[in-house]
């Protein structure tokens, strides 16, 4: 098939465009670079020896979108292309409600349009809020507490009613839980901007002597050793869950988790990080973190039934990979 990937550029874009070219996809990206490189683009051929068109643009802009699809004869599309920096959204909320909810809107408009009948959308497990733990796919969604997490939300809701107005539009909204990892190459994975506000990329910078220690937010919580629990994913699975979700992508909406199942406290990834890399992480106990949920993990079953896919590599495999970008990366 010809996928359009939107914000393929992307941390976990980029991975799924690799395991797209590997599977016999071919792939148009268009992304905006508002949050990647143009080299990560060189980097996806390069793994996979395979070409890609990339379009710079902003896939809020209806002309150029509309564009791309003249260009090619699409067959589907992964919209990854968003804004995700949690505490950015409450400072920017209209960036956020523009950015992620125009965009979703053109795109679909493109798709009926042009007879585009795939559709698979990056959703969250912060749509969940802080519900019941394993999370199932059919738990009635809580709020969550920021404008980020509403986009996700409203998209899913948004594409829902588009699917239900029209038949033949097949839509599958995947739930990522914690992505973290790396591709093995080490040529691609997460560069966050700035003071990364997430726990693996914060571990691999300490561990790297860029930050002095790790602060862990709070030690009080009702889970195995008072450490927050979350359902850390190796990339490189999450990009083969994308593949599944698009090769079995029929009529209709389908929502999946794409998580492990299992779930890791902050002390526990601290360990599994020392002891993949023979590395110390020093690290101290602060206050919680305001906005953070106690555990956050998956049941997974739906994804293994239905699209006969499991995230393979555990966490000692995601702390190595990551690390071995963060050791590659040249800042
Ligand atoms: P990322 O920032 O690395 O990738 C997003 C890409 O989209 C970037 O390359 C950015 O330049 C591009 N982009 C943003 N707005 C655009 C626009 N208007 N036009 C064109 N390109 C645009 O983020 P990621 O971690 O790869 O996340 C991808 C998607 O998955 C996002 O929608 C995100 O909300 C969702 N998601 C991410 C996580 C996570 O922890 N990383 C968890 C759940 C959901
Ligand atoms: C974050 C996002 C969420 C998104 C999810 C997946 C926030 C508030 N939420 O959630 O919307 O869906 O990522 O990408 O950013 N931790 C520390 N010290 C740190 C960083 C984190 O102890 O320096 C702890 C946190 O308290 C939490 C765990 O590590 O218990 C994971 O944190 P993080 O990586 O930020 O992910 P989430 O909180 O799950």
């Amino acid at each position: 098939m010809n996928i359009l990937v939107t914000g393929g550029a992307g941390y976990i874009g980029s991975h799924t465009c690799v395991a797209l070219l590997e599977a016999g996809h071919s792939v148009s990206i268009a992304d905006n670079l508002c949050n990647s490189k143009r080299e990560t683009v060189d980097k996806v051929k390069l793994i996979a020896n395979k070409e890609v068109t990339f379009y710079e643009m902003d896939v809020t802009n209806a002309e150029a979108v509309d564009v791309v699809f003249q260009n090619h004869k699409i067959d589907g599309v992964i919209h990854f292309a968003g804004l995700k920096a949690v505490g950015e959204s409450v400072e920017l909320p209209l960036d956020y409600y523009y950015n992620n909810i125009v965009s979703t809107l053109i795109l679909a408009k493109a798709c009926l349009k042009y007879s585009v009948n795939k559709f698979v959308f990056s959703s969250s497990a912060t749509v969940y809020g802080d519900n019941t733990v394993p999370f199932v796919e059919t738990l009635n969604l809580l709020p969550t507490t920021n404008p980020y997490g509403e986009t996700k939300a409203m998209c899913e809701r948004i594409l829902t009613d588009i699917a239900k107005a029209n038949p033949s539009f097949s839509v599958s909204i995947l739930r990522y839980f914690n992505p973290v990892g790396a591709h093995e190459s080490g040529f691609i994975g997460e560069a966050p901007n700035g003071i990364p506000n997430n726990l693996m990329p914060y571990v691999t910078q300490v561990a790297k002597g860029k930050l002095k220690r790790l602060r862990v937010f709070g030690n009080d919580y009702p889970t195995v050793d008072g450490t927050g629990v979350r359902d850390y994913i190796h990339v490189v699975d999450l990009a083969e869950g994308h593949v599944a979700a698009l090769d079995h992508l029929t009529e209709g909406v389908h929502i999946y988790n794409l998580g492990t199942g299992q779930g890791t406290s902050v002390l526990e990834l601290v360990n599994a990080f020392e002891t993949a890399n023979d590395i110390n992480v020093p690290y101290e106990i602060v206050d919680r973190r305001p906005g953070d949920i106690a555990s956050c993990y998956a049941d997974a079953s739906k994804a293994k039934r239905e699209l006969g896919w499991t995230a393979k590599r555990d966490i000692i495999a995601m702390c190595r990979d990551s690390w071995r970008f963060e050791t590659n990366s040249k800042e």
